[in-house]
Parts: C-alpha cells; sequence; structure tokens
C-alpha cells in the first residue's frame, strides 16, 4: 500500500493514527512526493532502493516511468545516496513523460542528475548506455500490462545480462510477466533472490543472473 491508494477516508486515518507512529523512513517511503501520483507498495520501494544501494550499477535501466513518483523516484534516491550512477528510464507517453521532467527539473534537483529520461517504446533506446556501460547491471520492469512485450523487453536486455545482474519485476503475478515468470523459472543462468507478494505488495520479484 502507498499513500495514494488511499481514499479520503483512508488518508485522514492514516494522517492521525498511522503516520505519528512510523519512522521517518517509513513514512518517506509510504508517502512518495506529496501530491505525485506514483505507484509500487511501500515495501516494493524500499526493496527497490535497497537493491540499487546493494548492487550499486553505473546504470539501472527502467521501463514504465509513469509520472516518476514510484519506482522512478525511489531509484533516483538509491543513486543520489550511493552519490553516483544514473536511472535510465524510458515512458511510451509523452504526456507522462514530459510531466515527470518538469518534476524532476524543477521540484527534485538534487535528483536530477541522477535520472535520464528517454520517451518511446522501444528498449533499444537504451542501447547507447548499455555499450558504455557494457552491461545491463540493473533491469527494473514495469511497463504495460501485455507479457508479449515484457517478454520481448527482457529478450532486448538478455545479451547484456552478466553474472551478478540484476532483474527486478513488478506485477510479478499478472499478465504482464506471465511469460517472462515462465523463462526465469525454467532458466538455469536465474535465481529468485526475493518475492513480495500480498498484502506488503501486488508482485514483485528480484532475480540475480547466475
Ligand atoms: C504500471 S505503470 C509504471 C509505474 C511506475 N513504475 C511507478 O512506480 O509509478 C506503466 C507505465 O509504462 C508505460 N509504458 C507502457 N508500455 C511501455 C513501453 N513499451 N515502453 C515504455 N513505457 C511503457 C505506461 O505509459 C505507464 O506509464
Amino acid at each position: 500500500m502507498n499513500v495514494q491508494a488511499l481514499g479520503s477516508g483512508q488518508r485522514l486515518a492514516y494522517r492521525w493514527l498511522v503516520r505519528p507512529f512510523l519512522s521517518k523512513v517509513e513514512r518517506e517511503f509510504f508517502e512518495g512526493i506529496p501530491g505525485i501520483p506514483g505507484q509500487l507498495y511501500r515495501a516494493e520501494r524500499r526493496a527497490l532502493y535497497e537493491a540499487i544501494l546493494a548492487r550499486a550499477p553505473a546504470y539501472a535501466f527502467e521501463i514504465g516511468t509513469f509520472n516518476g513518483g514510484g519506482s522512478t523516484y525511489f531509484s533516483a534516491r538509491a543513486f543520489a545516496r550511493l552519490g553516483r550512477g544514473r536511472l535510465i528510464t524510458l515512458e511510451i507517453d509523452p504526456l507522462l513523460q514530459a510531466r515527470a521532467v518538469e518534476l524532476y527539473d524543477s521540484r527534485l534537483p538534487a535528483l536530477r542528475q541522477h535520472v535520464e529520461f528517454l520517451l518511446g517504446g522501444d528498449p533499444a533506446l537504451f542501447q547507447p548506455y548499455l555499450q558504455t556501460a557494457g552491461a545491463a547491471e540493473f533491469v527494473f520492469l514495469d511497463g504495460a500490462e501485455h507479457a508479449e512485450q515484457s517478454l520481448a523487453q527482457f529478450r532486448f536486455f538478455e545479451p547484456w545480462f552478466r553474472t551478478g545482474s540484476i532483474l527486478v519485476m513488478h506485477d510479478w503475478e499478472t499478465e504482464k510477466m506471465r511469460l517472462v515468470r515462465q523463462a526465469l523459472t525454467q532458466s538455469p543462468n536465474w535465481r529468485a533472490r526475493q518475492i513480495l507478494g500480498e498484502p506488503d505488495s501486488i508482485g514483485f520479484a528480484l532475480y540475480e543472473h547466475l
């Protein structure tokens, strides 16, 4: 759950009955950026953030920026905490992409240097960054609810995965990841490191390339 998923009554209850008892860190993961829609539940945001801190990649590649208030924000914060590295995030919707760029330009200048926003629906747009890095060290898939599309995105990155590469997927249990789920669970090259489910998550999986 996160604050954006609450109805107005629940928000009031959260404000007065829950918030005072949460640590500052837990509030931040639950609340995200005030007034900005963002997906991922609190536990998922934290897992993504901690995975980037642990792997400390030069680049993380994300499909599905949305408004920039969910996974993008917590990934950028992880890179800011590391003091180096960048999230390269791809969004197919031009309005959402422009809104996210404007948000980081105007309200989040300290994070802006840790995020590159790409507009489009083709992961081939990541190619220049992959060539610079020589590998896909960290990939987060959270695009359309479309099994074939997610599988094609996974296959795009496949030649760039190396031992220790991290692949994180949201909506792990739904149609979005049905074919990627099959591919990963049948592959000897990948090991599940973290799987989150209800009530903490609507489906979050973190795999490591062996
Ligand atoms: C579930 S939302 C992402 C949520 C976001 N990661 C967050 O935490 O707030 C999916 C997003 O993927 C975008 N999208 C769909 N197909 C895409 C594609 N092929 N390439 C890039 N973005 C895509 C949608 O426009 C939408 O904004």
